[in-house]
């Protein structure tokens, strides 16, 4: 148990006055390669990460749910019968919107699209009322999946509670569902996978088209390695903008080749591609497409040569999403550049983009050097000052007490 679990089951305690019947509890992520490769049916090769979003929850006999974080002042309390009519992004769904409707806070949306999703996924499901109080230390904004590790967790709680009986995969698409629907961010499954399938020591090979998942052991510790993540804290948003924007650009890339989505392109086929469409579009094909097979490329390094070997794939990696694929910042090229200046083997931007976080693969008695370069960088550039810290891949989601 930690700090974490702790102050869920306090804020539970504040809330019902009593204990909670279960404590659930699901990590944020690292990905350590593959970007914006989820969504084009693509392959992604992320680790869960230690920092942990935790639900202490219990029954309720009143058909309602009341959700509650240590990061909002206001508990959100809703029936059941009214979940999917609560989003504004379903409600458009449905047809001109209820200005009468309750808003809900974008953070409720996670929890309670949650248990909207879930109610669908397992039909007939005898849904009690629940009351659920929710504590993080995953940082948010950073890159790291703050959104699948409240997802997984509320998942994780009202599969037990509801006895719906869904496995790691159909909690990760409702998860998915969730923010897609619900929260409104197009976003693939990549997060909420890695975020229930992690493994200590191990990075999740997850081919996003099947959902078939492979652990590959990664070694870090034994090889004398660390990964440093350096939240640039650039915050970034996947509900807005960029995001959408890089994910229709891949769609039409692959209507104008012909295929269901990028993943059917090859790195051969980049040649036509190039005549086919226009300078930015092809930009955004070249990355995807390059990015799969890097995923490939470092999975087979690791289980041939181990980590140490993945660095230039890494760099190369990096340089796509800023050259092509275009979701890098100021900050991350900066954290990205200094890393590899100071002696790290590779480093990347991780997650979405547009800010959040970079990380790097370092020698363990090189930590301490790669950090005060990076903060003296951030300083001499005149940005906020990063939050520098290592990670090692960690368990995913399930039940702590
Ligand atoms: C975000 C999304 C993921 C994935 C990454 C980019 O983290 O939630 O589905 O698309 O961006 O790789």
């Amino acid at each position: 148990m930690t700090a974490t679990h702790d102050a869920a089951k306090a804020l539970f305690r504040s809330l019902t006055g009593q204990e909670p019947a279960g404590v659930w509890s699901a990590p944020g992520r690292v990905n350590l390669i593959g970007e914006h490769t989820d969504y084009n049916d693509g392959f992604v090769l992320p680790f869960a990460i230690p920092h942990r979003t935790v639900a202490a929850v219990g029954a309720r006999d009143d058909g309602r749910i009341r959700v509650a974080s240590t990061f909002a002042d206001d508990a959100v309390e809703v029936s059941i019968d009214e979940l999917s009519t609560l989003f504004p992004t379903l409600r458009q769904a449905q047809g001109p919107s209820d200005e009468t409707q309750p808003a809900v806070p974008e953070w409720a949306a996670y929890p309670l699209g949650v248990a909207w999703a879930l109610s669908l996924a397992a039909p007939g499901l005898d849904a009690t009322g629940v009351d659920i109080a929710i504590a993080s230390d995953v940082p948010v904004g950073a890159g790291l999946s703050s959104s699948a590790a409240i997802e997984g967790a509320t998942a994780s709680a009202l599969n037990d509670l509801w006895s719906a009986g869904l496995d790691r995969t159909a909690l990760a698409r409702v998860g998915r569902r969730a923010e897609n629907e619900a929260v409104g961010a197009p976003t693939g499954i990549m997060d909420q996978m890695a975020s229930m399938l992690g493994e200590a020591d191990a990075a999740i090979f997850l081919d996003c088209r099947s959902l078939e998942a492979q652990l590959v052991r990664l070694g870090v510790a034994e090889a004398g390695l660390e990964i440093l993540v350096m939240d640039t804290r650039v915050k970034h948003a996947h509900s807005s903008g960029g995001y959408g924007e890089r994910r229709a650009a891949c769609e039409r890339g692959a209507a104008i080749m012909g295929v269901p989505s990028l993943r059917d392109v090859s790195v051969a086929d980049l040649v036509r591609a190039e005549d086919l469409m226009d300078d930015v579009t092809f930009r955004r094909v070249r990355h995807v497409v390059t990015e799969n097979q890097r995923v490939l490329d470092t999975v087979r390094t690791v289980r041939e040569q181990g980590a140490r070997a993945i660095g230039d794939l890494l760099v190369a990696s990096h340089a796509s999403m800023r050259d092509d694929f275009e979701i890098s910042v100021p900050e991350l090229d900066t954290a990205v550049d200094t890393a590899l200046a100071a002696g790290a083997l590779g480093a990347r931007m991780t997650g979405g983009g547009f800010g959040g976080a970079a990380i790097a693969l370092i020698e363990a008695d090189a930590v301490q050097a790669v950090s005060d370069a990076v903060t003296a960088a951030f300083a001499a550039s005149g940005f906020d000052a990063p939050h520098l810290f290592t990670v090692t891949p960690a368990a995913g989601a399930g039940r702590d007490a």
